[in-house]
């Protein structure tokens, strides 16, 4: 498939989003969003599929919302079109999302990276939601999910000030998996997206729910749905020889993967 703003790639059962607006430092405008968008589905509805990675350049991962594209947009245009919609059918995708994030993570970039399961940073990035310099507020899920993972403090710093983060105050804060050197970054995104990529699917897929659950109910019902998630998982293959391979000492041989 050939996309205009976006590269894409299968490496064994990895797929690769990587954003291409090297002029707009990623600027996210509304064809790279459909195209981002129709690329993880695809993915995601492949059984061949265990992992989904989406990066950006060296110098940004995206520098935030096609600020040019959206500029003179009326707010009943913004309403009535949802012009940043389709952003949560990508939050939906149920198979592992990984953000590899080097340089700019900014506003609708950093939100971006925020609704993947895995955000691994390069030492170079900086992460920031700086639409308060622009008269506006984060419109992707940035005050939401960044208020649910880092605190409503450390949140508020970033949204009122818009100032950036660097790698490692970012993942002191919780929002990076881990920090890797920036010439090292998707050598080591590989390594990790095709161990996760190697388990059985109906577990990466639990697993993923369960995440999405912790975010978005109270703990009880989270609880609730984790043990129902869980012991569904007994009746699958994996499972059995899942468990069998650990009795046995050897490696599994899972059938859904
Ligand atoms: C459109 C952008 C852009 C953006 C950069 N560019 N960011 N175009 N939208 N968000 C363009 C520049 O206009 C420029 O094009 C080219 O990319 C290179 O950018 P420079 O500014 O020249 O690079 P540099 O001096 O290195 O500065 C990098 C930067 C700066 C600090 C990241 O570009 C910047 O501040 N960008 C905007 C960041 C931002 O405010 N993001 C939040 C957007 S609002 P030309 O043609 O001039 O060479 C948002 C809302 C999300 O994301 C909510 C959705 C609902």
């Amino acid at each position: 498939m050939t996309y205009e703003t976006i590269l894409t790639e299968t490496r064994g059962r990895v797929g690769w989003i990587t954003l291409n607006r090297p002029n707009a430092l990623n600027a996210l405008n509304t064809t790279l969003m459909s195209e981002v968008v129709e690329a993880a589905e695809a993915f995601d509805v492949d059984p061949g599929i265990g992992a989904i990675v989406v990066t950006g350049s060296a110098k940004a991962f995206a520098a935030g919302a096609d600020i040019k594209e959206m500029e003179a947009k009326t707010s009943v245009e913004m309403i009535v079109d949802d012009h940043f919609g389709a952003w949560s059918r990508f939050a939906a995708v149920r198979t592992p999302t990984i953000a590899a994030v080097a340089g700019y993570a900014l506003g609708g970039g950093c939100e971006l990276a925020l609704m993947c399961d895995l955000v691994i940073a390069a030492d170079s990035a900086r992460f920031g939601q700086p639409e308060i310099t622009l008269g506006v507020i984060p419109g992707m899920g940035g005050s939401q999910r960044l208020a649910r993972a880092i605190g409503s403090y450390k949140t508020a710093d970033l949204i009122l000030t818009g100032r950036t983060m660097d790698a490692a105050e970012a993942e002191r804060a919780g929002i990076v998996s881990r920090v890797l050197p920036a010439d090292r970054l998707l050598d080591e995104v590989a390594d990790i997206a095709e161990g996760i990529a190697a388990k059985p699917l109906p577990a990466l897929y639990a697993a993923t729910a369960a995440l999405d659950t912790a975010l978005e109910t109270p703990l009880a019902e989270g609880l609730r749905f984790e043990k129902q998630a869980f012991a569904a998982l007994f009746a699958t293959e994996d499972q059995k020889e899942g468990m069998a391979a650990f009795r046995e000492k050897r490696e599994p041989r899972f059938r859904h993967r």
